[in-house]
């Protein structure tokens, strides 16, 4: 039963992951500001900007109860880092970058230190560049791919590529397996239903490329890069296979991104936020495309 200490449960994101990796075996504690309103997982309200809680919380007890005989710390096998503020207009700009990039390093350095050797962190897909920048922007190339160019113009994704290059740091100095995951627009499972206003709309989801990442196949990419050793520093997308669209791809470059060059040939309607890494490298096989839930029974 892989111990994983998880920042940033409560949230959106955090609290399908969490579920997907109970019920995938794994033992998780929650660490938040908020507790989860989920019975097999217990929060330990931990700010992690706060570098001695972080500490504290890293090499705490695992176990639900006040009396469960697994009171006694064991080392967690990894720490899944989503704990932040997730855009800008939450909080001024530079309490979203403060945050961010204080709240990873202090959760990289602690885990580093205690000696847990698998560490993953949320990125986001902003840091290509285009979502929160002042006037609508051609990328350098489609699919937006791990080695693009990224040069983001706001806090939010400047906080994320500090901590890309923060967990880049720590990784060449400890020799762990650290890996960032560039998370696309995460979909619960209820928002299938605002998919016929994406339709109606195809504009309104130009700037983050029609991406879309189900939160439980982010769960599925979250374990496989949990299972999965000896990779060292990594940044891997994480997006369904196809667009949150019922326009080919083809169509919507021509409509919206006509002068951007390609760079490889694009099947009828793949994503444009590439997960081909994620795919060969962790084994990654989304199973949730919209296609499939606007079919299936509510
Ligand atoms: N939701 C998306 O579409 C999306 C897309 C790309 C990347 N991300 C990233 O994924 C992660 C999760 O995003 P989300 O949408 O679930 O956000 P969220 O705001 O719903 O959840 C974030 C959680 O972090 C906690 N948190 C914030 N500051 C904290 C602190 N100082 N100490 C402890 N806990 C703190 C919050 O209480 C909350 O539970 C974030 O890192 C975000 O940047 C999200």
């Amino acid at each position: 039963m892989p111990r994983v200490m998880f920042t940033g449960g409560s949230g959106k994101a955090g609290r399908h992951v969490v579920q997907y990796l109970v019920e995938h075996g794994c033992q998780v504690l929650n660490l938040d500001r908020t507790p989860l309103d989920n019975p097999t997982v217990r929060t330990l309200i931990t700010d992690i900007t706060d570098s001695g809680q972080v500490f504290n919380a890293l090499s705490s007890y695992m176990g639900l109860r006040e009396f469960d005989p697994s009171l006694r710390p064991v080392k967690p096998d990894a720490v899944v880092h989503f704990a932040a503020i997730p855009r800008i207009m939450i909080t001024p700009d530079n309490e979203v970058f403060r945050i961010n990039t204080m709240g990873t390093y202090n959760v990289i350095e602690a885990a580093v230190t205690l000696g847990i050797r698998k560490i993953i962190i949320a990125s986001s897909e902003t840091t290509y560049g285009l979502v929160f920048n002042y006037e609508p922007r051609d990328p350098v190339y489609l699919p937006l791919d791990e080695e693009y160019p990224v040069d983001p113009p706001d806090s939010y994704a400047l906080s994320k590529i500090c901590n890309e290059a923060t967990a880049r740091a720590f990784a060449t100095r400890s020799g762990f397996d650290i890996y960032a995951i560039r998370i696309g627009n995460v979909i619960e499972p209820h928002e299938y239903a605002k998919f016929p206003e994406f339709f109606a709309n195809p504009e309104g989801r130009k700037r983050i490329t029609w991406s879309y990442i189900d939160a439980r196949d982010l769960g599925q990419l979250v374990l496989r890069a949990i299972e999965t050793d000896g990779l060292g520093f990594q940044i891997f997308n994480a997006a369904q296979d196809d667009c949150s669209s019922d326009l080919p791809t083809a169509e919507l470059l021509r409509r919206y991104y006509p002068n951007v060059p390609l760079k490889r040939p694009l099947g009828e309607y793949e994503t444009l936020l590439s997960n081909r890494r994620a795919r060969e490298m962790l084994g990654f096989r989304p199973e949730h495309s919209w296609r499939k839930e606007l079919q299936a029974p509510r």
